[in-house]
């Protein structure tokens, strides 16, 4: 999937401007970048929700999965039925499991209003891995679990991603996250959203771990990366003030 020179205004201010981003195929792709920079309007325009102003998408998969910002659940359905909505076809051992994967057996006849915000999130994420997209849009989709879930929620999408062998865009402001998952990080910059670097990372991601050399050595230099971009989104305000 590629986007080329793409553009998207809202209102007076540019979002987006000549942005360009290449997708490989059966690839994890992270993507890092301030708050409000334009992530979560990427990936919009990647599943066809917005319309870009200007540009080529090329190459889009038609099988779009997307685990929203928020949770996007149906409130009159419960967790069981929520997940099964998008794959009819799946059996009951198929769903029981991938309730199990996301920590929510026991939990399956509960309403969403009846759960946690990180266990709303789980019944997300488990619909998209239902859905078995081609390519799976993710927008910071283990943010509201704590640690322990976080690296189990990284370790099973790494599982899933194996066996389908699918595309996954992934959306995240957690560095570990990002390492742990991607072939290629992408970080970008706000006002207007350009990338600022991509790193690319050949180490298998089922034989990664935070104690890797390489991978401390990555987290360094995103840690720097990122960093360098507050500095001077706060030096700017503080002028401004
Ligand atoms: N529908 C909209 N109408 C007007 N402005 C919008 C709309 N959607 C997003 N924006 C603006 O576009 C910019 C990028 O928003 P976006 O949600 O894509 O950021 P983000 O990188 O996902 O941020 P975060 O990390 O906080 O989720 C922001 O300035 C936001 O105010
Ligand atoms: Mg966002």
């Amino acid at each position: 999937m590629k986007l080329e020179r793409i553009c998207k205004n809202f209102d007076e201010i540019k979002v987006l401007h000549n942005f360009s981003l290449n997708v490989k195929d059966k690839e994890i792709t992270c993507i890092l970048g301030p708050s409000g920079c334009g992530k979560s309007t990427l990936l919009n325009i990647i599943a066809g929700i917005i319309k870009p102003d200007e540009g080529i998408i090329g190459d889009n998969k038609k099988k779009i999965g997307y685990v929203f910002q928020e949770d996007r659940l149906l409130p009159w359905k419960t967790v069981y039925e929520n997940i099964k909505l998008v794959n009819k076809k799946a059996s009951d051992l198929k769903l029981k499991s991938l309730i199990e994967l996301v920590g929510l057996t026991n939990f399956e006849n509960k309403y969403p209003h009846q759960l946690s915000g990180g266990m709303r999130q789980r019944c997300s994420i488990a619909r998209a891995f239902n859905f078995q997209a081609e390519l799976l849009l993710m927008d910071e989709p283990f943010k509201s679990l704590d640690y322990d879930l976080r690296i189990n929620m990284v370790k099973s999408l790494i599982d899933i991603w194996h066996q389908w062998n699918n595309s996954v865009v992934f959306v995240t402001h957690e560095i570990d996250e990002a390492v742990l998952l991607g072939n290629k990080i992408v970080v970008l910059t706000k006002n207007p959203c350009t990338v600022r670097n991509v790193i690319n990372i050949d180490m298998p991601q089922n034989i990664r771990t935070l104690e890797d050399k390489e991978l401390i050595s990555i987290r360094t230099k995103l840690i720097k990366i990122l960093s360098k971009q507050k500095d001077i989104k706060e030096t700017s305000e503080f002028k401004s003030a």
